[in-house]
């Protein structure tokens, strides 16, 4: 597999932190820190931050996410977010199945599916989040289980939508908790993804796909695992509502 062939993405996800002064404070020291960046970099921001973020990234290399999405066009869906919603401000990205939702809002694999099928279809690029629990790792069915997530998230979707999403590798067990999977455990993973993708889509979608891992990367532990074959760059929790750890992220992943 061809690592020069894919562009490294370093994406944030705020999840929910931050109210519009604070966002566009954290977002405005991001900006000059990783202007040079030599990937791509995202901030995924809560619903009620992304025009502020928007607006202050506007001219810089900063690329805008949202948390999530709903899969209907529009209706009667209280409390929700449509895709199109979100393309119409100028969003960029959207995360979508991230284990937070699966596991405290009741995403199931097929949701996943749906939202990732509507917000390709509003021109979206899609982050989708697949990982295993500790006891799924424990039970030895990680590669199963992913391999299935990811099969089921990308029912529909044709090569070409392909090309707009991204997979996030993030072992649950690893999510806020400071464990970090080791750079191998995260390759392993991340390569069956990929292996998933090949059988599915081709040799060439395989080697065109962005894969992150995601789960207690940092400032320290960015270069090791985003050095790996099959990880290209990271989705960031924690160290993402920090300047200068996401900027060393950021840096991490420029130089490979
Ligand atoms: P974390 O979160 O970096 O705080 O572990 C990662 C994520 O949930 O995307």
């Amino acid at each position: 597999m061809n690592k020069a062939l894919r562009k490294a993405v370093i994406a944030g996800n705020w999840k929910m932190n931050k109210t519009r002064p604070e966002a566009k404070e954290l977002v405005e020291a991001i900006k000059p820190l990783v202007a040079d960046a030599g990937c791509e970099v995202v901030a995924c921001v809560p619903f009620t931050n992304l025009e502020t973020v928007l607006e202050a990234v506007k001219g810089s290399n900063i690329k805008v996410g949202a948390e999530n999405c709903h899969f209907e066009k529009s209706g009667a869906f209280t409390g929700e977010i449509s895709a199109d919603m979100l393309a119409e401000m100028g969003v960029e990205y959207v995360i979508i199945g991230h284990s937070e939702r699966r596991q405290y809002f009741g995403e199931t694999d097929e949701t996943v599916n749906k939202r990732t099928r509507a917000a390709l279809a509003a021109g979206l690029k899609v982050i989708l989040c697949v990982g295993e629990m500790l006891a799924d790792r424990e039970n030895g069915i990680t590669d199963e289980l992913v391999a299935m997530q990811t099969k089921i998230a990308l029912k529909g979707v044709s090569a070409e939508e392909l090309k707009n999403v991204i997979i996030a590798y993030e072992p649950v067990w690893a999510i806020g908790t400071g464990k970090t999977a080791t750079a191998e455990q995260a390759n392993e993973v991340c390569a069956v993804i990929r292996a998933t993708i090949e059988k599915l889509y081709g040799k060439e979608a395989a080697d065109g796909i962005t894969i992150q891992y995601g789960g207690s990367m940092n400032a320290k532990n960015a270069a090791e695992l985003v050095a790996q074959p099959d990880v290209d760059g990271g989705l960031i929790g924690g160290a993402s509502l920090k300047a200068p750890d996401f900027a060393a992220i950021v840096e991490a992943a420029t130089r490979g």
